[in-house]
């Protein structure tokens, strides 16, 4: 069985998802800071079985060892964090304690409990501001500057030292790059609590008319068209992904880390006009200055997962596109109106108790 963290959030959903279709078992644990309880039943549907679910946090040893004793877990897969750049910038001891210490905390349960195969979300920031394109593993171009690129950094060299004390540890580290898109069916998608800042969200909000219009940072980057070079990445793809690395980590020992990127860069007006041609929605534009922290362009060299995981993404932007417009057009507001209230936190600790 995988222990899956934050598996109610974007990637862990489809990535439980993936793991069922793959024919494992899944728990979840998820504090439902950032997601919705109503992902759960979603990907019961979708993956036409039963996933145990756990509300509690990942700082929390005590539930974490109750876990580990009730069910037959053999590898995990760490999602859980805190995720946003500026959120970071203003709270930083809230990440390096959820990001750093929680992984931390994560790891030394696992150890107690004797399961020592971890795949870590981990991000493309840690390559800091890289000039030199495409990115792969052993590029090192720099820091990442906010704390949120760092809590990702620390937690990989964290892990790295780990791997080296002990050789019984098979960690995957995995560096994403841009994820975005939906699952096909409309069920599972991206749903922040908080407004939205990254690029894909916002711009579903400006197409179905919950904002007025897509701020366009910087016009004048050394890229084509002047505006920012990301690889988008679909999350399904994503999700694929860990299921291979899981595969690996099974027949191989030791830690490695692999870039999970398509090899493709594209501009945001390129994004946005493969949206408009998906969807035949026009996007109003507001062409802003560049948002201070962004890199001109980031893009993945994945040569290293397609060799090692046998993974390359299949689905191209335009898929990316139609998948969250259709994510969009389904749940307009996310998870949120469909989904129960969120429990008090009192009713939480009784359902981590009596989980299942
Ligand atoms: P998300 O916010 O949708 O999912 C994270 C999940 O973790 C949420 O369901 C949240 O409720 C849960 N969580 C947060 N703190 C927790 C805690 N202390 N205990 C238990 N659960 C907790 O984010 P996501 O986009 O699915 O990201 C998943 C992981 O991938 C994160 O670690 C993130 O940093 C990393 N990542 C994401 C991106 C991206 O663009 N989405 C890029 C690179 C890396
Ligand atoms: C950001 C984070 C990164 C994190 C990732 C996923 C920063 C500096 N980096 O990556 O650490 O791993 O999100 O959470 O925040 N853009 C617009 N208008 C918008 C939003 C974005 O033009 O309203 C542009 C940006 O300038 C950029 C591109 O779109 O060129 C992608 O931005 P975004 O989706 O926020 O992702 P990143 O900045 O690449």
């Amino acid at each position: 069985m995988i222990l899956v963290t934050g598996g109610a959030g974007y990637i862990g959903a489809h990535a439980a998802l993936a793991l069922l279709e793959a024919g494992e078992d899944v728990v979840i644990l998820d504090n439902l800071c950032n997601s919705s309880r109503e992902a759960i039943p979603r990907i019961e549907q979708l993956g036409g079985r039963r996933v145990e679910w756990v509300a509690g946090d990942i700082r929390n040893r005590a539930l974490l060892d109750q876990l580990f004793v009730r069910y037959p877990i053999d590898a995990v897969m760490h999602f859980a964090g805190l995720k946003a750049v500026g959120e970071s910038v203003r709270q930083p001891l809230r990440y390096y304690d959820t990001n750093v210490g929680g992984s931390i905390n994560l790891c030394q349960a696992m150890a107690y409990a004797g399961v020592f195969t971890l795949v870590f979300s981990s991000s493309a920031t840690v390559y800091g501001d890289c000039s030199c394109m495409p990115i792969n593993e052993s590029t090192q171009c720099g820091q990442p500057t906010n704390p949120y690129g760092q809590s990702k950094l620390m937690t990989e060299q964290m892990l790295a030292s780990l791997g080296s004390a002990d050789e019984r540890w098979r960690i995957g580290v995995l560096r994403y790059f841009n994820p975005v898109g939906a699952h096909p069916s409309g069920l599972l998608g991206e749903s922040p609590r908080a407004a939205p800042n990254n690029l894909v969200p916002y711009l579903l909000k400006v197409a179905s008319g919950q904002l007025p219009a897509l701020p366009v940072f910087g016009g004048d980057y050394p890229t084509p068209d002047g505006t920012g070079v990301r690889d988008y990445i679909h999350v399904v793809d994503l999700a694929e992904g860990h299921v291979n690395t899981l595969q690996y980590l099974r027949q191989h020992a030791g830690l490695r880390a692999w870039n999970l990127g398509t090899g493709l860069g594209y501009s945001v007006l390129e994004l946005v006009a493969a949206f408009e041609r998906v969807s035949g929605v026009s996007l109003p534009l507001d062409r802003r200055e560049r948002r201070p922290g962004d890199v001109a362009q980031c893009w993945a060299d994945p040569t290293r997962a397609f060799e090692e995981l046998g993974w390359v993404a299949q689905r191209d932007l335009d898929t990316m596109m139609r998948d969250a417009w259709r994510w969009q057009q389904a749940n307009p507001m996310g998870y949120e109106e469909t989904a129960r209230p969120v429990p008090s936190t009192a009713s939480l600790a009784a359902q981590a108790q009596g989980a299942g």
